[in-house]
């Protein structure tokens, strides 16, 4: 068993423990009912999940709720029916919220529990690859908004993640390469985390590419740990994103805004990411932010893995700006940007001329 704690230093409350095992959900409960004092519980899941994974869960005191599937259903509709089904079960405050699935699963779960009698616990039991490197540590809860992802949320930490690995057997390889994405994302980024060793994530994804396709379920536990820890460390320093958390958004300032001109149906998170990355190394290299040797580097990562190089779409680049404008990560109306620098390091950057972010748009 790897267990990692995410310690968030504002309260000693809130540190966790984020265990990744293969078959860990035949124990869930055990694990479960050590960290909570829950009487109750409400899975909260979506259709496709439960159909997999729901079955671990069922017991006399749980009760599901079954959302539909889908990034579109991230909404205030599903996120008030979780409230009225926590409402109905009459759960009380020391009963617990169980997130099963994906991202969009445990962020909306994560948000329920953070507003229901004003905060119960929470577990998130992420499914998908993305969910277990990224999304269900960390504590960002949220649904979207018709302007804008993510927009209504809170910072709200669970009480245990429980990352079994098994999980991503049932994953296909779409969803495979939408975690990859954000897996690839820590490479360009470590040297900028503060970690006190080195993880080498870089050289780590150069070298084990076909055992991660083959979902070698050793190397994905290693993928899962360094990922992880790479992120404890950098919101352990800065859980409400006042600074140094924006790093985790390499890629994304573009990734949101193509999400949302395609109405969050055409590409995943982690592909939108992916063409984010692209994106970004492109600017750098044109602000000679980072060598040519490095950007050829980069680039040849992302392309070894296949990943999704550029949006099909024609944007129109006003529109694309004005998308990336009314971002929640803007601050005093400058959109941050991540910019590689050199290897493995990034910084945040709030002064790209609209010009030059607008020819990486094509
Ligand atoms: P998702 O939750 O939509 O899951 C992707 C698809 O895989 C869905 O169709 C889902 O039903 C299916 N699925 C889930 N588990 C499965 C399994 N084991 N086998 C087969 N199919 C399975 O998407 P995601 O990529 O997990 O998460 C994306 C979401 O996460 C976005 O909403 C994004 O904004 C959010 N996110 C949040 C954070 C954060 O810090 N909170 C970080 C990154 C991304
Ligand atoms: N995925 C970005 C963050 O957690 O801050």
């Amino acid at each position: 068993m790897t267990e990692v704690s995410v310690k968030i230093p504002e309260q000693k409350a809130k540190s966790y423990p984020v265990i990744i095992l293969e078959g860990l959900l035949n124990s869930a409960y055990d694990y479960i009912t050590k960290y909570t004092k829950a009487n109750k519980f409400l899975v909260v899941t979506n259709d496709v999940v439960n159909e997999l994974w729901g079955e671990y869960f069922i017991n006399d005191n749980t009760q599901f709720i079954v959302l539909p599937d889908g990034e579109i259903y991230k909404n205030i509709h599903c996120l008030n029916q979780i409230l009225d089904k926590a409402l109905e079960m009459k759960l009380e405050r020391k009963d617990a919220i169980i997130a099963l699935g994906g991202g969009v699963i445990g962020d909306m779960a994560g948000f329920a529990a953070s507003i229901y009698q004003r905060g119960i616990d929470y577990i998130q039991v992420p499914t998908t690859l993305l969910s277990q490197v990224d999304s269900s540590v960390g504590g960002k809860v949220a649904v979207n908004h018709d302007l804008g992802k993510n927009m209504i949320g809170a910072f709200y930490q669970p009480k245990l993640v429980l990352a079994d690995t098994n999980t991503i057997n049932t994953l296909d390889e779409r969803q495979l390469k939408t975690g990859l994405a954000e897996i690839i994302k820590y490479a360009f980024i470590e040297k900028s985390c503060g970690a006190k060793r080195e993880y080498n994530l870089f050289e780590f994804l150069t070298k084990n590419r076909e055992n991660i396709y083959k979902k070698d379920h050793k190397v994905l536990k290693e993928l899962i740990k360094i990922c992880v820890e790479l992120k404890s460390i950098v919101v352990n320093q800065d859980e409400k994103e006042n600074g140094l958390r924006a790093i985790l958004n390499f890629g994304h300032t573009y990734a949101h805004a193509i999400e949302k001109l395609t109405d969050y149906e055409v590409y995943t998170h982690g592909e939108a990411v992916s063409i984010g990355m692209y994106m970004i190394l492109e600017l750098a290299k044109n602000i000679n932010a980072i060598s040519d040797e490095y950007y050829k580097k980069a680039i040849s990562l992302l392309d070894s893995y296949k990943l999704i190089s550029s949006a099909k779409e024609k944007f129109n680049p006003d529109e694309f700006y004005e998308t990336m404008k009314s971002d929640k990560k803007v601050k005093d109306s400058k959109i941050n940007f991540i910019i590689p620098t050199e290897e493995k390091m990034v910084e945040i950057r709030n002064n790209i001329d609209k010009n030059i972010v607008l020819s990486g748009i094509k």
